[in-house]
């Protein structure tokens, strides 16, 4: 019987997700994909996690010569690089895994179009919501509403520019409160740190000019929490995540980590569960 060559795995940022990912395909992918390599924009960062993932010698190398050693990139970098890495992968052929999903948003037909061309595929994990399997099968009926109610810590959108432009004092929240309603679209730009969650749920469902945003600041709340309800010809999903942080980044929930592992895995496996 012909044994199927592995999977070479090349990985685009070693912060939290990356490294995350990087230590999973070592320790229980070895089967059936190897790690072909890494690359950060802080090489010392790539570095230390090639010495962390064991004594196999993991290789560091710069973008070009990685996709090149790769058959699939696992982005987990910043949505201001992720198009272009996808861009550069999927053009040479190979496919690709993105976690900043904001930062293809806009360009998402163009990047599909590449791909296709080059017989490339792109995968997008759920990343830190649940939901995203009936949404797409909901989607082949047709859609009347989606919507995203995500309520955070109110220490969470410290910092952010539209609440002082809207005169939004986060000191003064005591309970739950609505400090944005909207569009995905409008939403990814005046919250960037919610723009991959909003981004997954507009390109699997209706698109981010249609799909509903709100967000609430929470005095009480210890979780991040994503609530996607969605109103169809088929009824009504209501699908509601309580995240816990990822503990090397409190910016980055621990499923979102766990779904990239789960997207690797699908992509390795013969058999696909679930829409
Ligand atoms: N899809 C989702 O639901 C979801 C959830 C959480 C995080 N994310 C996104 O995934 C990405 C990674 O998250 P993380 O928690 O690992 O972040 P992190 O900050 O821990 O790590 C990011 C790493 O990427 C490196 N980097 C930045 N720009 C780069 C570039 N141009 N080329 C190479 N390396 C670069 C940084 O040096 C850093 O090491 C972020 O964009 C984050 O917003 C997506």
């Amino acid at each position: 019987m012909a044994t199927k060559k592995k999977m070479k795995i090349g990985i685009v940022g070693c912060g939290a997700i990356g490294s995350s990912l990087a230590k999973r395909i070592v320790s229980d992918f070895g089967a059936q994909a190897e790690l072909a390599g890494l690359n950060d924009a802080d090489m010392d960062k790539a570095y230390a996690l090639a010495e962390s993932c064991g004594s196999s010698g993991i290789p560091v190398f710069n973008l070009k010569d990685l996709i090149k050693k790769s058959d699939l990139i696992i982005e987990a970098t910043h949505m201001s690089a992720s198009f272009d890495i996808a861009k550069k992968t999927v053009t040479a052929g190979k496919h690709i895994i993105i976690m900043s999903v904001g930062g293809i948003l806009q360009r998402y037909r163009q990047l599909r179009r590449m791909a296709r061309e080059k017989g490339a595929r792109i995968f997008i994990p759920s990343g830190a919501i649940a939901g995203i399997d009936g949404l797409k099968a909901a989607s082949c009926g047709k859609i009347k509403r989606v919507t995203l109610v995500t309520t955070k810590p109110k220490k969470a959108f410290a910092a952010v520019e539209h609440l002082t432009k809207k005169n939004i004092h986060l000191d003064k929240i005591r309970s739950d409160t609505v400090i944005f309603e909207g569009s995905a679209s409008s939403a990814v730009k005046a919250f960037p740190q919610n723009v991959n969650v909003s981004a997954v749920l507009s390109l699997a469902g209706i698109g981010p000019q249609e799909t509903r945003v709100r967000i609430i600041a929470s005095a009480k709340a210890a979780r991040n929490i994503h609530q996607v309800e969605i109103e169809s010809d088929s009824g009504r999903i209501v699908c509601r995540t309580e995240n816990l942080v990822h503990p090397d980044n409190p910016k980055t929930s621990y499923l979102a980590v766990l779904s990239a592992v789960a997207m690797l895995k699908q992509v390795l496996d013969p058999v696909k569960i679930g829409t």
